[in-house]
């Protein structure tokens, strides 16, 4: 394409670290690894980071719930992404976390530098506290019945069910997700950026071409509005960095989040020996591209860009939105087996699967884009493996057992087909450069068509009988094969994995956009192996299962309502089941520590008749000794169960979210152990 190297930074968003990636988020990510691994096929300079969103509420009451340190939950979290994402083969040059020193140097330095230029106000206001838990309730975390319709068990911001907006003081009989407590008004300072003071600013760059027609619409309605400021403070507690000079105020979650692409860049730079300001500086001739789903675009092109401009740095060359997943014509579902994570998906199916599917989907629009199951497989099938992998199935063949597994010396006449390709290349090219990835594969598996029309009419199975037609056949497989080597380049932005074993058959090195027209000549192939197989419905079948099934595995801890993405009661039992229950008195005799255990303690249990041994997860909030003489009460017919550190003949019962709030239930001393508690 262009002749001159291209310097480029592009970026996915970066996902909360307190729950699984899924094949919703998987969309963005697929696509833009599509984008940047083009861009370096093409002999671009082009660098992909992300990071994880590591900062925040959720984070903090999930860890709490289930008893571990924020940081404990982010640097698990982080890994279990990472394993996901190179899974999927998506190859970020850097993958950082939001809670790093980079990016609170970052947030710091941009939240000075805004405030020494006046764009900083404070204001005292008022919003819904917890007064039992002691925090400020995000929106998300107070629910109750919606001012418009009515509907009960909405979110404190909008109704699932009439579609209202709101603002949490107008639900009705409101309550904190976090304790049950009934929310209540208080005062307190707050940070404001003034948005408004970079209006015009925005005005311009949002219709100078750097986002799509859809959303710079959608972002002329708040600025004709008029921007109002935005609150970039959170209360004590609280997870995330302490403002400077403000003890006790947090950046907000959405403050320092999109500065971790630049914290995740400058670790990249730290490792590679690069220049940040070669990138990121106000004069830097680099591009810069956030790719990002079209729920956070207020972020990315009012927000972020008016952050970046205040502090001095260059604005992204830019954001491209893209629309949502749904599968099978409707939202995702837990129930349907639809909300499917990325690692049940990678326990089924080849990752190479949904990475062509998405593209042969996705355009450069907003639209959403839906995966139909059964579209999947017939599309897989037919493309991959039924047109392209087929073409050199068929030629691999007589090459190696004809003609010691070299291919033709020259072409003379042959070549046309091949010429196709390159002349086709240029405008599949500029498909992968504007992301209407759907048109460029529309293409390329028209090229693959081609080729196996060429191979039909040809007819080597039948020629290859006729002495006199030999070379004939060994031109038309070498043409074959070379076909098969072009749709290779033209699908390794898509099929990395897929590339590197046709490489391999190939007998050549990592390919590039340039090799398009190097057809190898009087060169040895290896043996043909199939490359990919057919989807089979039965592991379809088995993965829409799976993904029911993780959700009954899900683990039920208190508190888990508080995050809105997790189930919070687990699934309804019948009375028989509930009086299955054989729960009794019990006194805890001995209680000790285990070793090598963070969480556990070990502990004797009399229940009247026999003594029982017990591991218990509540190490973060007892010391042994308080617990010896206590009552307590426990299930006594649950089957043992072999620990690591023993055998454990039973639970106690516990309450609370978590850490030091976990509260083993203590009948009064009137009880006896032993009694059956019912
Ligand atoms: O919506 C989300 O999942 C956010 N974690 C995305 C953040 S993108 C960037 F701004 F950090
Ligand atoms: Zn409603």
């Amino acid at each position: 394409m262009s002749s001159e190297t291209r310097k480029i930074v592009v970026t996915s968003a970066l996902p909360y670290a307190n729950g699984p990636i899924h094949i919703g988020h998987m969309v963005e990510y697929i696509q833009t690894d599509i984008w940047v691994r083009f861009q370096k096929l093409q002999g671009n300079e082009c660098i992909y980071v992300c990071a994880d969103d590591a900062h925040g509420t959720p984070i903090m009451l999930r860890a709490q719930a289930e008893g571990i340190t924020p940081e404990e939950l982010i640097n698990r979290v982080k890994i279990e992404h990472e394993t996901d994402f190179a899974d999927f083969h998506v190859g970020f040059d850097n993958y950082h976390s939001t809670h790093s020193e980079e990016n609170r140097y970052f947030s710091t330095y941009i939240y000075e530098k805004i405030k020494a230029a006046g764009h900083i106000a404070t204001r005292t206001i008022s919003q819904s506290y917890d007064p039992k838990a002691e925090m400020f309730l995000p929106d998300r975390f107070i629910k109750g019945e919606c001012p418009n319709c009515g509907a009960a068990d909405q979110y404190g911001d909008n109704c699932e069910v009439c579609g209202a907006t709101y603002d949490p003081t107008e639900l009705k009989n409101p309550r904190s997700v976090v304790t049950g407590e009934t929310p209540i008004e208080k005062d307190s300072e707050q940070y404001f950026f003034k948005l408004g003071d970079y209006a015009d600013m925005l005005k311009e760059w949002t219709r100078a071409g750097h986002i799509q027609k859809e959303i710079a619409n959608k972002m002329d309605e708040w600025l004709e509005e008029g921007l109002r400021d935005w609150d970039i403070s959170r209360n004590a507690p609280y997870w995330g960095f302490e403002i400077p000079d403000a003890p006790g105020k947090y950046f907000y979650v959405w403050m320092d989040a999109p500065i971790g692409y630049l914290a995740s860049f400058k670790n990249w730079c730290s490792k590679t020996g690069h220049n940040f300001d070669d990138y990121w500086a106000k004069d830097s001739k680099a591009e810069l591209y956030h790719f990002i789903g079209k729920d956070i675009a207020r972020f990315h092109t009012l927000f972020f860009p008016a952050m970046l401009h205040g502090a001095g740095f260059r604005k992204p060359t830019a954001v491209y939105c893209h629309g949502f997943l749904t599968v099978d014509g409707q939202k995702m579902s837990k129930s349907r087996g639809t909300f499917i994570k990325a690692r049940t998906f990678l326990q089924h199916l080849n990752p190479e699967y949904l990475r062509y599917y998405f593209a042969a989907k996705l355009g450069a629009g907003v639209e959403d884009i839906d995966l139909n199951l059964e579209d999947f497989s017939a599309r897989v099938n037919s493309d991959l493996v039924g047109k392209v992998v087929n073409i050199a199935s068929r030629c691999a063949g007589f090459i190696k057992k004809k003609f010691d597994g070299k291919l033709s010396s020259s072409l003379s006449s042959h070549d046309e087909l091949n010429q196709k390709f390159i002349t086709a290349s240029q405008s599949i090219a500029n498909d992968y450069e504007k992301r209407e990835f759907s048109k460029a594969m529309r293409e390329i598996m028209a090229l693959a068509d081609l080729t196996n029309e060429y191979i039909d009419e040809q007819e080597p199975w039948v020629r290859i009988k006729d002495e006199s037609l030999q070379q004939d056949v060994q031109d038309t497989c070498t043409v074959g094969i070379n076909c098969f080597r072009q749709l290779i380049i033209l699908l390794k932005p898509v099929l990395p994995a897929l590339a590197k074993q046709a490489e391999t058959f190939l007998n050549v090195n990592d390919l590039q956009w340039a090799d398009l027209p190097n057809n190898l000549l009087d060169h040895e192939i290896n043996k043909f192996k199939p490359l990919m197989t057919r989807v089979e419905k039965d592991k379809i079948d088995a993965m829409i299962e799976a993904s029911k099934e993780a959700l009954k595995e899900e683990p039920k801890v208190t508190q888990q309502a508080a995050d809105p993405t997790i189930e919070a009661i687990a699934d309804e039992i019948s009375f028989e089941d509930f009086a299955k229950l054989d729960l009794r008195i019990a006194r805890i005799v001995e209680a000790k520590a285990v070793e090598k255990a963070d969480k556990l303690l070990q502990l004797t249990l009399d229940i009247g008749n026999q003594q029982r041994n017990v591991f218990a997860g509540i190490k973060s909030a007892y010391s042994p000794q308080d617990l010896e003489g206590k009552l307590t009460v426990m299930v006594a017919n649950l089957a043992p169960r072999k620990m690591r550190f023993g055998l454990s003949e039973g639970m106690v019962l516990a309450a609370g979210p978590g850490g030091k709030e976990l509260f083993i239930l203590n009948p009064d001393e009137g009880a006896k152990p032993g009694m059956r508690v019912k």
